[in-house]
């Protein structure tokens, strides 16, 4: 089957194709034949973030581009796709439209089944475009980290994707936290990557920021008193004109500490709490490979029967691939492939 997946949730166009074929065995083989993304950070720089209505302009002028590459890429007929997928929701409402009307128009006019898939769900199965895992594997409970720019959720699977949300973030997301924090350094957003890059050269002890909700009785996050704790700091030292370039190492290692000790106790705890047998990370932040380490470290000592799934590095971030992969379970699982039922839906929820 060929599936090709659309997805322009917040500030990347993507497009992808993938062929899933059911082998003789009954396991999947997910061949990722395009996965095409067109990132428009560039664009936003200037304003200090994502503005949606250039979001939704600039995804309109490159997703022919980004789709035409993608069927190049995959050597296929646009006439030869069996399923379209597109994300839906969770994002910003003018991007999200632009892919779900593009969508909806190529459906209609190919004659082809549509399904709207969860942006996060995408997130939840991307460990899956990786041969590594296969899914008839996976054993359930599943618990999910998710943690991106827009999202830090904690997500319990019992069944094959029925979800039930554990927690979630009450105001900023972990990705975000690494945004806001990068800013404050003068760092360009998307600042995650370039703050572990920092952090590698500092110490993670040097400051004893904040860890929020640590020890809530639930799975809740909240990251922006941390953030607030590291720009009074940086502020401070910066009056006292010591702000060198290894306090600057030690404050981003200090900072990533915390996020990741809330991160990794809170997982362990709902672990423990729910019997999981598996854990997913999914999103941009699960490129942290300090956070990765961590997560490794305490499943190792505290559950060590839990296998720990982790995506490969290309489908961290937002792609069309996921979106496919989720497109093509949820219309085996039975979804109709009827575009109109097919609706943009900026709150839409992974429980709902
Ligand atoms: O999943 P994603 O591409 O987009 C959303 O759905 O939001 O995640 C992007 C986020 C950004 O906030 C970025 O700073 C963060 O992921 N990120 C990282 C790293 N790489 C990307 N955060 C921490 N460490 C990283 N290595
Ligand atoms: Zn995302």
């Amino acid at each position: 089957m060929l599936i090709l997946g659309i997805e322009t949730s917040f500030d990347e166009t993507c497009a992808a194709i993938l062929r899933i074929t059911e082998q003789k065995n009954r396991r999947l083989k997910i061949a990722v034949l395009a996965n095409i993304i067109s990132s428009q950070i560039l664009k936003h720089k200037k304003f200090g973030g994502v503005v949606p209505q250039l979001a939704a302009k600039l995804h309109q002028k490159n997703f022919i581009p980004v789709l035409e590459k993608a069927i190049r890429v995959a050597k296929v007929k646009p006439q030869k796709i069996d399923l379209i997928s597109v994300a839906s929701g969770p994002g910003i409402i003018p991007a999200l439209l632009v892919g779900v009307t593009i969508a909806k128009t190529l459906a209609w006019g190919l004659g082809k089944p549509l399904i709207g898939v969860n942006h996060m769900e995408g997130h939840v199965l991307s460990v899956f475009l990786d041969k590594k895992y296969p899914i008839s594997n996976i054993q359930y409970p599943i618990l999910a980290l998710l943690v991106s720019g827009g999202h830090t959720q904690m997500v319990l699977m019992e069944k094959w994707l029925k979800y039930k949300m554990l927690g979630e973030t009450r105001d900023d997301a972990a990705g975000e936290a690494f945004d806001k924090v990068g800013k404050l350094f003068g760092l360009d957003y998307p600042a995650g990557a370039k703050i572990e890059r920092l952090a590698k050269k500092g110490n993670p002890e040097a400051f004893n920021f904040p860890r929020p909700m640590i020890k809530s009785k639930n799975y809740d996050f909240s990251f922006s008193g941390l953030k607030t704790a590291v720009k009074n700091t940086i502020e401070s030292l910066r009056k006292e004109r010591k702000l060198s370039r290894r306090t600057i190492g030690d404050i981003a290692a200090s900072f990533q500490q915390a996020v990741i000790d809330v991160l990794v106790l809170k997982t362990i705890q709902a672990g423990q709490e729910f019997c999981v047998k598996s854990l997913i990370i999914g999103g941009g932040v699960s490129a942290n490979q300090a956070l990765c380490n961590n997560l490794k470290k305490f499943l190792k000592e505290d559950l060590p029967d839990v296998v720990f799934l982790v995506p490969q590095k290309e489908y961290t971030n937002d792609n069309a691939a996921m979106i496919s992969l989720a497109g093509y379970f949820r219309y085996k699982i039975g979804e109709s492939g009827d575009w109109k039922k097919v609706q943009a839906d900026a709150n839409l929820k992974l429980d709902g």
